[in-house]
């Protein structure tokens, strides 16, 4: 793993290292809405935000810096000047195209993987260390792209992958057993996109088997009907988002705040973060997609090989090809 700018001259964990910088590239709505949610959650101590729209990262910079006082301490920084991310500790790439009503994630492949080649390899110049971690769609084709275009170590670089899309899942489950999301364990993997998979089999609330969750009435609550449904809602959720409202940024933002303290925490939490498969999905190679990852300071760590059925693999295996097909159509 890279030697990462937490650890002292000594090679110790240096507990008096006086903060760490998230930089993030791209002042949209998900960009500004996770240098927010980074700030409020008290994920980081100082948040540099870089945008070539000046009057747009200076006022978003200055909008969240005129409410620092009522969060934890922390400072947080706005400039068109890409020396701002400067030896970051963590650098977000949110900056790209955005979904139109009814557009996929895949058709802005070409778009942002031109804008990811532009700035990537002077980010990667100016914070060497740094995890990269790649939001901006499609994020699997993208983490790709930028393993690729980098050469960096698989583990310093990822992407967001299906934590958003889990957290998703969660919360419908939740809302149908009654028990809080937060005892509900179960995945979305694969695409962060419309070949996504649910991970049903491994679904668990409370440490009960997700499909032998009853009812009041003794009745099995997960039915068929059921989680194809919740299914469907979860894939299509982001769609109906931006019909309503034009984009996705809360539930981004607090999922990508999540796997920013998964890294500057050093918490071995494990995420379903986009990174490259190698071997562990029998028949599937050379792409990114998301499987439960270890992520602690050093990123990316090992993936978990979790039980799942001849259906969901098969599907798995599907996302696999849907994403190789198009980091193909773009030359990697
Ligand atoms: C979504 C965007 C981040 O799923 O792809 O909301």
């Amino acid at each position: 793993s890279p030697s990462v700018s937490f650890l002292g001259d000594d090679g110790l964990e240096n507990p008096f290292r006086r903060y760490s910088t998230v930089a993030i590239v791209g002042a949209g709505s998900v960009g500004s809405t996770l240098a927010y949610t980074a700030l409020v959650r008290g994920a980081a101590r100082r948040v540099v935000l870089y945008d070539v729209n000046a009057p747009k990262v200076k006022a978003e910079a200055a909008d969240i810096g005129h409410g620092i006082e009522f969060i934890p301490q922390a400072t947080i920084e706005g400039s068109d000047d890409i020396e701002i991310c400067r030896d970051a500790d963590i650098v977000v790439f949110t900056a790209g195209a955005k979904q139109d009503p009814g557009q996929s994630r895949m058709e802005l492949a070409a778009k942002t993987v031109g804008l990811v080649k532009k700035v990537l390899p002077t980010l990667v110049e100016i914070a060497p260390h740094a995890i990269q971690i790649m939001v901006t769609n499609p994020v699997d084709v993208v983490t790709y792209a930028a393993q690729k275009l980098t050469g960096l170590p698989p583990s310093q670089v990822f992407g967001s992958g299906t934590v958003l899309d889990s957290s998703r899942l969660r919360f419908q489950i939740s809302r149908e057993c009654g028990v809080a999301v937060q005892n509900v364990h179960a995945y979305i993997l694969g695409e962060h996109g419309d070949s996504e998979v649910p991970m049903w089999s491994s679904a668990s609330i409370a440490g009960v088997p997700l499909l032998e969750w009853l009812g009041a009435d003794g009745e099995p609550v997960f039915t068929d009907e059921l989680r194809r449904r919740i299914g469907h809602d979860v894939v299509h959720a982001a769609y109906s988002i931006i019909e309503g409202k034009g984009a996705t940024n809360y539930a981004v933002g607090l999922s990508v705040t999540r796997i920013i303290e998964a890294v500057l925490r050093n918490e071995h939490r494990v995420l379903p973060i986009s990174t490259q498969v190698a071997g562990e999905l029998a028949g599937v190679g050379d792409v990114c997609l998301s499987m439960p990852t270890v992520v602690d300071r050093a990123g990316a760590g090992a993936r978990l090989a979790i039980p799942m059925s001849a259906q969901e693999l098969n599907l798995l295996r599907s996302s696999a090809e849907h994403i190789r097909q198009a980091a193909r159509q773009l030359g990697f």
